[in-house]
């Protein structure tokens, strides 16, 4: 099925037709695993939503292949997105399949190094500005009301409809609506998104239940947290370094209509979540993405969320996006002469 991509598995409940020139790269069914060593850390029954196993590394791509091949059909000739890094890595892959031109503009410095490498050697035009994600995003937004070029950013409704397939993957292979589903929060739209599909679920009438939704935030930029607008967000979890989210009515509505919430999360215990994804469970993610966990921890800590309830997690993107934080978080290598016995010594426990 997945090399199928999700407009095939999803097609009866997608705005594609006959027409459509679907635009894929085989997104979408990723692995939903079973996290006993984090959940027991947690004190939840745990499932992670591993979506790094997405063609380009996020789920970005979900709302990508959607948008893609719709501008396709437009007869769309670019395309233009502002980005935190994944949105431009998906755009750049996803054009590059359609044969659309792509441009995107990014906070200068603060991309992640292998989202920056995979939007460059796909040939986007990648702009860097001296601003934020959200002086980006005013810029595109100029741009694509001005002149022909299709906006990629996901307040194109396509993105959306594409996104909240996740939501239908984590129904079909649990065989029922979590307690809770938990992920990070930037501009909103995921959630959003998470929170379309399981209400269209429900109102097909496939699932008696709908879950709570968690949001969670960097403390640097919890705009949703906090309900106000940060003007210069700050946080390592640079994907998620958004100071006026785009989605914010609608983000603030899943959590409430859903009676679940946001929570915030340091770096430093950001951090730490991701190092305990990776250490008890072998799932890389993002430090972004381990937001989710983190946020997951405080909003137990606060009684929020209650002890052995099912949740969860989405791990929005990859580890290897983000190389400089991994290395920056672990152990150096050991280094040794090439010799046996200083070897020995290494595996023998006695040296290092
Ligand atoms: N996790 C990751 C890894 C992301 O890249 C993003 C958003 C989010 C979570 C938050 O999702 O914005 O829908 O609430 N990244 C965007 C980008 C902003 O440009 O790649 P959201």
């Amino acid at each position: 099925m997945r090399s199928a991509g999700l407009i095939e598995r999803y097609r009866a409940w997608l705005p594609v037709d006959d027409e459509t020139p679907v635009v894929t790269l085989g997104e979408g069914s990723t692995p939903l695993l079973r996290a006993p060593r984090l959940g027991a850390r947690l004190g939840v029954d745990l499932w992670l939503k591993y979506e790094g196993m997405n063609p380009t590394g996020s789920f970005k791509d979900r709302g990508m292949t959607v948008a893609l091949s719709k501008a396709a059909q437009d007869g769309a000739k670019a395309v233009i997105c502002a980005s935190t890094g994944n949105t431009s890595a998906s755009a750049a892959a996803y054009s590059a399949r359609a044969g659309i031109r792509c441009v995107v503009v990014i906070p200068g410095g603060k991309v992640a190094l292998g989202k920056l490498a995979q939007a460059q050697i796909a040939g986007a035009v990648v702009v860097q500005i001296d601003g934020s994600f959200d002086d980006a995003l005013r810029l595109v937004r100029i741009m694509s009301e001005e002149h022909p070029i299709t906006l990629v950013n996901n307040l194109n409704p396509y993105r959306l409809e594409g996104q909240k397939t996740a939501a239908w993957e984590v129904l079909d292979d649990l065989g029922h609506v979590p307690e809770w589903m938990c992920l990070p929060v930037g501009n909103g739209g995921n959630i959003t998104a998470y929170w379309r599909g399981f209400r269209e679920a429900h109102e097909r009438g496939d699932y008696d239940r709908l879950p709570r939704m968690l949001g969670s935030q960097a403390e640097g930029s919890a705009a949703m947290v906090r309900g106000v607008d940060f003007e210069r967000p700050e946080t390592i979890a640079t994907a998620i370094r958004i100071g006026a989210p785009v989605r914010r009515e609608e983000a603030g509505a899943a959590a409430r209509d859903s009676g679940g919430g946001f929570a915030a999360a340091t770096d430093r215990e950001i951090l730490d979540w991701f190092g305990h994804a990776v250490r008890d469970e072998g799932v890389f993610c993002e430090p972004s993405s381990a937001a989710s966990l983190a946020g997951l921890a405080n909003a137990r800590r606060d009684g929020l969320v209650p002890e052995g309830a099912e949740v969860v997690c989405v791990l929005t993107g990859h580890g290897l996006k983000d190389p400089d934080n991994a290395i920056a978080e672990s152990a150096p290598p050991v280094t040794i002469p090439a010799e046996r016995t200083a070897l020995e010594a290494v595996v023998l426990g006695d040296g290092a």
